[in-house]
């Protein structure tokens, strides 16, 4: 069983020095079809551990993988979503030895940063167009050292850009 940190990482022209940047205002800034396949692929039948913002961003929980929620809320039981309330209780369902499929977190920062020492891999994508940030944006950076040395690097650099709203994760 391997941890993977699956991650989009988007650039702008200023301040590249600043982190990697991952969301702005709470949500990914621009979304392309080719990544989001990509995604898909990476993480169909697998387990996804993600935050709780993270997981009220989506429009749905993911479809065809176990959306494993790290949150202090109590939610109502959803189909396909496990909750979970620590990282130790995340840690005990993942270990469990009749289910070896793989892991991936996929966000957001408060849970790159959280298991940042349980992963084993990360897969970094890049978006290639640069940000236009505005001044007043929220934007959610982490710092680069967090990939560490396992790093795979996509090699495409994504440029697609299209309304997310036909775009389904
Ligand atoms: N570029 C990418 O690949 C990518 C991927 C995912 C997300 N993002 C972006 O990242 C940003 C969100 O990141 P974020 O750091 O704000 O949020 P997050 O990591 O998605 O979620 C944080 C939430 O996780 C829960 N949580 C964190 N630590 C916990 C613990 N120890 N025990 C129990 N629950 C815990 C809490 O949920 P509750 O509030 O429910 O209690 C907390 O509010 C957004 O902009 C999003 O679009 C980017």
């Amino acid at each position: 069983m391997k941890i993977i940190g699956e991650v989009v990482v988007y650039t702008d022209s200023l301040s590249k020095d600043l982190g990697a940047i991952i969301g702005v205002n709470g949500k990914l800034p621009s979304y392309s079809e080719e990544e989001i396949n990509k995604f898909k692929e990476n993480t169909i039948g697998k387990r996804c551990i993600m935050g709780g913002v993270t997981y009220r961003s989506l429009s749905k929980p993911l479809s065809d993988r176990t959306n494993i929620v790290l949150t202090k809320r109590n939610y109502t039981s959803v189909d396909g979503v496990i909750f979970c309330k620590s990282k130790e209780e995340v840690m005990e369902l993942v270990s469990q030895p009749e289910d070896e499929s793989d892991i991936v977190v996929i966000g957001g920062k408060e849970i790159y940063n959280l298991f940042k020492d349980e992963i084993d891999l990360w897969r970094v994508s890049y978006m290639s167009k640069q940000l236009e940030l505005k001044e007043g944006d929220k934007v959610t950076r982490l710092p680069d050292e967090i990939f560490g040395r396992n790093r795979i690097v996509n090699s495409t650099r994504y440029e697609t850009f299209r309304s997310v709203l036909r775009l389904k994760y």
